[in-house]
């Protein structure tokens, strides 16, 4: 087996383990370099920074998870979250009500 036939068995081992913290800013750090490092979005990728309710946010998180909202790749990157981290991650980024 050479790397490239492991990388992939790699990264799924790794990806559940980053997702185990609770830490917001630490979960934060995975949207970032999409969503830019104060969720301001760019290039085509949506603001998340104080665009939409807690609620909101919550409900786009798991809709994205649950296959319900049409992503490129939001619905993998959903599926890596538990709702207690998805609630985390909308107190980091939805708007303050
Ligand atoms: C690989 C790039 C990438 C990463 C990493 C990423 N996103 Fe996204 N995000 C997108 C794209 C692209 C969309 C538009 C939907 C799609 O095509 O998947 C989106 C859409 C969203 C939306 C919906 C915005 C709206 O108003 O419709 C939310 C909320 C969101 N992302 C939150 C997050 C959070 C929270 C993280 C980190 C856990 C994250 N994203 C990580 C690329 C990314």
């Amino acid at each position: 087996m050479n790397v490239r036939q492991i990388l992939p068995f790699l990264l799924l081992a790794v990806a559940p383990a980053l997702a185990q913290t609770s830490d917001p800013a630490v979960l934060a750090g995975a949207c970032q370099g999409c969503h830019g490092v104060a969720g301001q979005g760019s290039h085509g990728i949506p603001l998340i920074k104080d665009a939409h309710s807690r609620a909101e946010f919550v409900a786009l998180l798991q809709a994205f998870r649950a296959n319900q909202r049409e992503a490129t790749v939001m619905g993998r990157i959903a599926r890596g979250y538990t709702d207690e981290q998805i609630a985390l991650l909308a107190a980091h980024y939805a708007r303050a009500q």
